[in-house]
């Protein structure tokens, strides 16, 4: 495979899986970065061909361990902008810090904020993103950001087996993500229901909408430690469902996540490549699905100055976000 002129994709070793896929599907190698940790953790990188006059694109998720993946990224883009690099537009699947999106209580800081900034101060032209968890984030940046959404790749996953229509419920794991249970649940012509998860813990958890008898698919765009997703699973349980589906497009999986999961009444596991999983991090009853296409489908939109609008359409090329 020969570079294009024009451009050039690195990978900074954090989900090498994702960004050779992305590769494949755009005809393009992974351009080479020297990297190298030093004893005391400092990192070293060296972008081994010259970018002088290229657009580059590198892929990072700010995943665990995040606070490492940050500084790589920046590290980069700063031997990129040094080297006279035309544009440096920076793919992260997975946002980390993306909940720290505001202030709660007194004297907090609102980090999402402070990495947009940091980002857009050493010359980012582009970010590129999937999911965040509330898309207002976008609105940190002064600088265009994709944000693109993991629901047609999901929605093509429900479809090709066959699980549409009225027997299936779409269930939000709480509010943020009722946005996007309801556009799954008219893809996917189902219906659809939402877990009450009040963060008293006095207040029981409930479903509003109904189960009872229904395929359901509770869908949250990141599961972390899976306190959030397990609680669901209880209740929808509880309410009568048949059988049931954890969905998010980020799948973090923090401690015993997995663990907890997999003995739990869920039935499978959905995740998205956002995140890379470790072997040792899988489960049985986990499958995860390709974001690859979709990235990829972006970049190129951006390399041709085409309409980001074909990569946000569900599956039946409707206008996914409204
Ligand atoms: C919360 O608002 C988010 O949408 C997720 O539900 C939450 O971040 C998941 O975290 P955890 O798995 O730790 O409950």
């Amino acid at each position: 495979m020969t570079a294009n002129p024009k451009y050039r994709l690195f990978d900074l070793g954090t989900n090498p899986e994702l960004t050779e896929a992305i590769a494949k599907k755009l005809k393009t190698p992974v351009a080479q970065v020297e990297m190298q940790t030093f004893a005391d953790n400092e990192i070293y990188e060296r972008i081994v061909d010259s970018v002088r006059g290229i657009d580059v694109y590198v892929v990072q998720p700010i995943s665990y361990p995040v606070n490492d993946n940050f500084i790589k990224l920046m590290i980069f883009i700063d031997a990129a902008k040094r080297t006279s690099a035309k544009s440096i537009n920076v793919i992260i699947p997975y946002l980390g810090y993306a909940r720290s999106d505001r202030k709660a209580r007194s004297r907090e800081p609102i980090v999402a904020r402070l990495l947009a900034n940091m980002l857009e101060s050493q010359g980012v032209k582009r970010v590129m993103t999937m999911d965040l968890h509330t898309s207002q984030v976008q609105g940190f940046f002064d600088i265009p950001v994709d944000h693109l959404i993991a629901m047609p790749a999901q929605a093509k996953f429900y479809e090709d087996q066959g699980l549409t229509g009225s027997d299936v419920v779409v269930v939000a794991s709480g509010p943020s993500t009722l946005k996007l249970v309801q556009k799954l649940a008219e893809v996917l012509e189902a219906q659809w229901a939402i877990v009450d998860q009040d963060r008293d813990p006095r207040v029981q958890t409930a479903v509003t909408g109904n189960v009872a008898g229904k395929y359901a698919i509770i869908l949250d765009d990141i599961i972390d430690t899976g306190d959030t997703m397990l609680k669901a699973i209880i209740a929808v349980k509880k309410a009568g469902a048949t059988t049931i589906d954890a969905l998010a497009t980020h799948g973090v999986l923090s401690g015993q996540a997995g663990e907890n999961l997999q003995a739990s009444d869920v039935d499978r596991v959905i995740v998205t490549d956002t995140v890379p999983i470790p072997a040792e991090k899988r489960f049985d009853k986990l499958t995860v699905i390709s974001t690859a296409d979709l990235f990829a489908e972006a970049i190129e939109q951006v390399i041709a100055h085409k309409s980001m609008a074909k990569v946000l359409l569900s599956p039946d090329q409707r206008e996914a976000i409204e």
